[in-house]
């Protein structure tokens, strides 16, 4: 699709959360040189504002910077509230948080709140665009979920549930919007350079893997009509592809002698 074609179609204006850094920061950036208009959504809008003001130097965006704590159950709806007089063409649900470790160890308020921020803000900000596009007969919509979401994975083990379901609800949706003019793609990253992955990329073995996240931002927009899920990483990728064509018990008996060394 030509640049033009694109914007025609999944513009004018991107809503993204969790732009203030990482993979949604990296996915701002790129619609912004493809010519789109942003709203941004997270917690710290300080650095939402600081990205407003570099797109708008390098291109001439117009950004609408939004105050979300979307572990709070009533923030989706807050979001398409403030949204609601934007064009908007694309949803990027991209915010979301991991807790790795075992599984007992973890605190499960801060559990409930991973589901809050992983699965209910997707779930209820899709059903809040979808009728929207639907009025427009065009546009798409882009999950984040993770590698992770595709098998269950030990010592990530309440994550990878998480991200299972936001898997499963954007194939649904894909299935539901064929013929629609609505692309839905489900974006699975491995291991990419972000926030979350500087915290613990070391322990895991992870530092040479790291992908750009600007890298993944480009090819899932460049894959985004190519749904229903996409997998930008060649390695991850391929190593859980093998995973999955493994009987399931032995594939999760060998995940779990690998990662259980990495937990302390
Ligand atoms: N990096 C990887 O290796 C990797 C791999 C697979 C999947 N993913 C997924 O990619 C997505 C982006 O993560 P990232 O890797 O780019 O990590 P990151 O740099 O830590 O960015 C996470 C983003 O989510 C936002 N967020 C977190 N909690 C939030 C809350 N309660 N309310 C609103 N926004 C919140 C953060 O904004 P504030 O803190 O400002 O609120 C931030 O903008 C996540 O869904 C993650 O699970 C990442």
């Amino acid at each position: 699709m030509t640049g033009q074609d694109f914007i025609d179609r999944y513009g004018s204006v991107a809503l993204v959360t969790g732009a203030s850094s990482g993979i949604g920061w990296a996915f701002a950036e790129e619609l912004a040189a493809r010519g789109f208009n942003l709203a941004v959504a997270a917690r710290r809008t300080e650095r939402l504002d600081e990205l407003a003001e570099k797109l708008a130097a390098a291109y001439g965006t117009k950004t609408t910077v939004i105050a979300a704590d979307l572990s709070d159950p009533a923030a989706p709806a807050a979001l398409l509230d403030a949204t609601a007089e934007l064009d908007i063409g694309l949803l990027v649900s991209n915010a979301g948080f991991n807790l790795k470790g075992r599984f007992e160890d973890k605190d499960p308020a801060a559990m409930a709140k991973m589901l809050t921020v992983n699965c209910h803000a997707p779930m209820q900000l899709a059903h809040g665009v979808i009728p929207r596009l639907k009025a427009r007969g065009k546009g798409g919509i882009v999950f984040t979920s993770s590698v992770e979401g595709l098998i269950g994975c030990p010592y990530s083990t309440a994550y990878a549930a998480s991200k299972a379901l936001v898997i499963s609800l954007g194939e649904g949706l894909w299935g539901e919007l064929q013929g629609e003019g609505i692309d839905v793609l489900t974006l699975c990253p491995g291991a990419t350079e972000s926030e979350a992955t500087a915290k613990y990329a070391e322990e895991y073995g992870m530092v040479d893997k790291l992908q750009p996240a600007a890298e993944v931002a480009t090819l899932t927009l460049d894959n985004i009509a190519n749904g229903p899920t996409f997998l930008p990483h060649a390695h991850y990728g391929a190593q859980f592809e093998q995973l999955l064509a493994m009987p399931r018990r032995d594939a999760l008996t060998a995940m779990a002698g690998a990662l259980k060394a990495t937990v302390v």
